[in-house]
């Protein structure tokens, strides 16, 4: 009998389906942003970049404007910040306490208003 030689090659196989079903960690892009959601969670965001007004609550640094913004470039942003490839403590430590699903509807909300006049 052979069958006990084809068991191995087998389940070698599923464990590699297995594993090529996880997706990669940081991968958002299937992840769909809510802005109603997202409304509440910029509330931390407010005291520095000024959520609604587009008003820089601390003028003596610079704050950029996230309001309107690109979707995809905050949710990018947001990565690089949590992954260090954009270095800046205040940011990190916002990022670091987001999740996937934050970022994303974060910016669905802040990127709603670039669709309005
Ligand atoms: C303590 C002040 C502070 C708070 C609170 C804060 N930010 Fe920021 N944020 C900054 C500063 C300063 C920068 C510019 C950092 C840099 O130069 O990389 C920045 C940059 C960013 C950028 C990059 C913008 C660009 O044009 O590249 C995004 C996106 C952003 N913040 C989102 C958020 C979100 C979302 C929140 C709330 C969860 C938040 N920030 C809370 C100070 C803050």
């Amino acid at each position: 009998m052979k069958i006990r030689g084809m068991i191995r090659p087998l389940s070698a196989a599923c464990l590699l389906a297995a594993f090529a079903a996880v997706p990669p960690a940081g991968f958002a892009a299937t992840l769909v942003g809510n802005p109603q959601a997202g409304k509440s969670k910029v509330y931390t965001c407010h005291g520095c970049h000024g959520i609604p007004g587009y008003e820089n609550a601390y003028p003596n640094y610079h704050v950029p404007r996230i309001v309107g913004q690109n979707e995809q470039y905050l949710v990018n942003a947001l990565h690089e910040y949590q992954s260090g490839d954009r270095s800046h403590p205040t940011m990190a430590a916002q990022a670091d306490s987001l999740s996937d699903q934050d970022i994303a509807d974060i910016a669905a909300y802040l990127a709603s208003f670039a669709k309005k006049p």
